[in-house]
């Protein structure tokens, strides 16, 4: 049979490496582009203990056109590429407020050049990491496709907007891609296997990695930022979905792709449901039979205070919806944390 191979950038990394098994088991032979920026090489080998096999990988900086075109004539040797994914980007909202070229050389250069060396290798099939943080605070709940994007609150926010716009671009240019652009609501979890998952170098920012440290006791217990909201609990509220169900988006959507010519399409990426920060606590407790160390605490500046996918679009384009729910995806991640280590 022939291979079909999907070329993945940021392979290596927390939704990449899901991404990356989950494509292995719907028969493509994917291909990790990635330089560890901000993974681990011992990435490869939790994915090998999955799949059966050590993932093709090519050390590559996707900010460079050099490189880049290196691996793509090896790959493209290798056997027909139906696609790309491409994960690899910087992700820090706070860093990129304090460090914005980082972002803007690391996001930007990385999509120019993966599209510029795409082009010339006549690959058509590309799908990009975006954000639901391009729509701001959204006026109605739960937000769809249509719903405007707002002037982006930080670097990293612009830099998924500016990357959109850039595929949009190429798409309407003579030279058209067929694309979809994903935006993600909050991954969470991690493999059942706990061979892979989320490696948060440094003191975690977001919600599960930080709870999980707390639990082990590697951390302070968990403040919750802002029990004084406008939901029904005083928390914010967010749409939390399995890292397994949105690799599993990404394959759904290299389908919908291999039977269109010069889409160019958004899909939000969510459960549809929105959860507050206490009922993630509960359902922690309630999944591991482990009790949260928590206190309440001031509001995080920046943080909205809801948002919750309209997955309408994506169920029925795609043909594709959630399998795991928030308790599956908190028995993961607690999984992932005591294999990582306790204190
Ligand atoms: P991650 O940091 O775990 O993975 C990104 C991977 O890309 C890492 O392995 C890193 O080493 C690699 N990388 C970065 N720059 C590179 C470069 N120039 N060349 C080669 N490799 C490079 O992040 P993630 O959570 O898996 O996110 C993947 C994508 O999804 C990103 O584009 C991110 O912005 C987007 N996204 C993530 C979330 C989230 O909550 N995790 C939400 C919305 C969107
Ligand atoms: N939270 C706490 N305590 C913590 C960490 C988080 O209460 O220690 C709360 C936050 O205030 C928020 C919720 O948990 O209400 C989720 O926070 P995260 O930081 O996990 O996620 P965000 O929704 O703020 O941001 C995530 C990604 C961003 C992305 C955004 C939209 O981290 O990169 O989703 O896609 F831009």
């Amino acid at each position: 049979m022939e291979m079909k191979q999907v070329i993945v950038t940021g392979g290596a990394g927390y939704i990449g490496s899901h991404t990356v098994v989950e494509l292995h088991n719907a028969g493509f032979t994917p291909v990790i582009l990635d330089n560890f920026i901000n993974s681990d090489a011992d990435v490869l080998k939790g994915i090998e203990e999955i799949i059966g096999y050590p993932p093709s990988f090519f050390e590559v900086d996707c900010t460079s056109i050099i490189q880049l075109r290196e691996a793509f004539e090896k790959i493209t040797a290798q056997g027909v590429v139906e696609g790309i994914i491409h994960f690899a980007a910087f992700k820090a909202v706070g860093e990129s407020t304090e460090q914005p070229l980082k972002y803007y050389q690391n996001n930007l250069g990385s999509t120019t050049a993966i599209l510029q060396v795409m082009q010339e290798h006549s690959i058509k099939n590309f799908v990009f990491s975006s954000s639901c943080t391009v729509y701001g605070q959204p006026n109605v709940i739960p937000v769809d496709e249509s719903a405007p994007i707002l002037e982006a609150e930080s670097p990293y926010g612009f830099t998924k907007q500016a990357c959109e716009r850039m595929i949009m671009d190429v798409n309407g240019s003579a030279q058209p891609l067929n694309a979809i652009l994903l935006r993600y609501f909050n991954p969470i979890g991690a493999h059942p296997s706990a061979a892979i998952g989320e490696l948060p170098i440094g003191h975690p920012n977001n919600l599960i990695p930080y709870l999980t440290q707390a639990v082990a006791e590697l951390r302070e217990p968990l403040t919750v930022f802002g029990a004084d909201y406008d939901t029904p609990d005083g928390t914010c509220i967010r749409d939390y979905i399995h890292v397994i169900d949105l690799a599993n988006a990404h394959v759904a959507g290299l389908h919908w792709l291999s039977s269109q010519t010069e889409a160019c399409e958004v899909f939000n990426l969510g459960t549809g449901n929105g959860t507050s920060v206490l009922e993630i606590i509960e359902a922690f407790e309630r999944a591991n039979g482990i009790a949260v160390p928590y206190k309440l605490g001031s509001r995080r500046p920046g943080d909205v205070t809801a948002i919750y996918a309209d997955v309408t679009k994506a169920k029925n384009l795609l043909d594709w919806s959630c399998q795991f729910t928030i308790e599956d995806a908190l028995r993961d991640a607690w999984r992932w944390q005591q294999k990582l280590g306790a204190a």
